[in-house]
Order: C-alpha cells, then sequence, then structure tokens
C-alpha cells in the first residue's frame, strides 16, 4: 500500500523532525462540538497544535451546518488550533493537507485502504469513514486562526448508525475485519502526521500536499456529479488547482475549477 512517504520531497526531513502536539492534548468527556472548545482556547491565546479530543459530542457539527453523529467511546473526535500566516483564499489547502495526513495515518496504524474524496472526506469500501471541517476566524480583515477539526468513525458497529447513515456510513472497525481500533494510537498519528506535513507546507508550499493529495483521491479520473451554489452539473474530476480547487473538464472539454461545493462519483 501507498504510505506516501516515499514521496515526500523537501529539505524537512521525517527522521529528524521532533512532534510536538501530540504532547499537548486535553482529553474531555462529553462535550457540546470539539470546535466550540478548541475555539475557546485559541480565544484565550492557545498555542498552534492546541488539540481537544473528547469522548462523545452532543451538538457534533459537519460542512453545510450538518448534525455529526458522535457517539461515546466510539470514534475520534477532535479539533485543533491552527495560527498560519496565509491569506483567507488559501485555507481550503489546509483541508486537503489535514485529508492527506489523516489518510497517511488510517493506512499505517489500521491498514484500512482508506482514500480520498474531494474536498475532505475520508472513503473506504466506498462509504464515509471520516470528515474534517476547517472554521476560520478572522481579525482586522485577516486571517486570525483556523480550527481543524476531525471525525473518525473508528469503532463504530453498524448499529452504532441510525438509520439513514448506514448507507453511506461506515467505520474502521467494520472495515478493518472487525478488529477494533487503538483510538488514542491513530490520534497520535494522526497528529505526527499532520504537524509533519504542516511544518513541509509552511517551508515548501501546497506542491508536496498537491501531489500526496492526487496519489490517495479516489475522486480523479471520475466522471461526477457537482454540487455547487451556482446548480448541478456533470464532469470529470482532472486534478487540482494551484490553491486546492478541484479540476473539473466539462460536457464542452472546457476545464474548470471549482472552490467549494460538493460532487457525487457517478
Ligand atoms: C464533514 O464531513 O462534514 C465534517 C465533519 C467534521 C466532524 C468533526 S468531529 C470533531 C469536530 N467537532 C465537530 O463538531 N465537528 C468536527
Amino acid at each position: 500500500m501507498n504510505s506516501g512517504h516515499a514521496q515526500r520531497p523537501g529539505v524537512l526531513k521525517r527522521e529528524t523532525f521532533v512532534p510536538g502536539w501530540t504532547k499537548g492534548i486535553q482529553r474531555l468527556d462529553t462535550v457540546g462540538s470539539t470546535q466550540e472548545e478548541a475555539k475557546i482556547l485559541a480565544e484565550g491565546g492557545a498555542p498552534e497544535g492546541t488539540t481537544v479530543m473528547a469522548e462523545a459530542q452532543t451538538g457534533g457539527r459537519g460542512r453545510m451546518g450538518r448534525k455529526w453523529h458522535s457517539p461515546h467511546g466510539k470514534g475520534i473526535w477532535m479539533s485543533l488550533v491552527l495560527r498560519p500566516n496565509l491569506p483567507l483564499a488559501l485555507t481550503p489547502q489546509l483541508t486537503l493537507l489535514a485529508g492527506v495526513a489523516v489518510c497517511t495515518a488510517i493506512r499505517e496504524v489500521t491498514g484500512v485502504p482508506a482514500g480520498i474524496k474531494w474536498p475532505n472526506d475520508l472513503l473506504a469500501g466506498g462509504r464515509k469513514i471520516c470528515g474534517i471541517l476547517l472554521e476560520s476566524s478572522l481579525r482586522e480583515g485577516g486571517l486570525h486562526y483556523c480550527i481543524a477539526g476531525i471525525g473518525i468513525a473508528a469503532n463504530l458497529t453498524e448499529e452504532d448508525y441510525p438509520e439513514e447513515l448506514r448507507r453511506i456510513g461506515t467505520s474502521l472497525l467494520i472495515e478493518g475485519g472487525g478488529i477494533p481500533v487503538d483510538r488514542m494510537r491513530l490520534a497520535e498519528a494522526v497528529l505526527e502526521e499532520l504537524e509533519y506535513l504542516y511544518r513541509v507546507y509552511l517551508e515548501q508550499g501546497f506542491q508536496p500536499v498537491k501531489q500526496l493529495w492526487e496519489s490517495m483521491s479516489v475522486t480523479l479520473g471520475r466522471q461526477v456529479w457537482v454540487n455547487t451554489p451556482q446548480g448541478r452539473t456533470e464532469a470529470t474530476a482532472v486534478g487540482l488547482s494551484d490553491n486546492g480547487g478541484l479540476l473539473l473538464r466539462n460536457e464542452s472539454g472546457e476545464v474548470v475549477s471549482v472552490l467549494s461545493g460538493e460532487i457525487e462519483m457517478i
């Protein structure tokens, strides 16, 4: 399986990289949303990498105002503080970076062959095992901090899902043949990957992340439905643009970039 390590170019060497973020994980039992907990810490000046992890969320949230199902003791529900010096327009790159980091950690720790569906869903066996939610806070017109929320369905059984989610959601336990996941070990591996890749990104820009994302994508080369605020169209996903958008070839052969929206694979 391709873990991605072999393709990492660059100056910052994995062998000499010393991770620090895993030391600052704050573990909580039941919260509304770890996004809110991390936001409070960020507002209080918490340093980059500060992470909150909860056993359960009563108000877990996903993209587009959706609810995120977060049962007690079954998943990795965590949020971390990032303080990148970036123009707001480039924050979609961070979502893709987080997807690469989580995908790498899942493959390495569990052996489950996860893949990334643009922009930020991780799939296994055609169903979703992880979602990523990046929320930005602005100050004086610029980026103040970001909260990266990661939800991994680690040890959920089919019965842990409400009926309406069973067709679209799965877990590492289900996809890994019933072997329970050590959630703490996986959470630490995710944070370590994320910290490393984030440093590479700050040092070398988006190119290395883009290459890794493309190698882990289950979207590229596929015929997709694209849902954007402008409407719904059919196209072929052909690559990533330099700012993290999805490049799509439409029916007239023209290549266009979509920065936000959702796709359905046909
Ligand atoms: C999505 O796929 O729509 C994104 C889901 C993100 C869920 C995570 S779980 C930890 C963090 N806290 C939340 O309330 N949401 C994110």
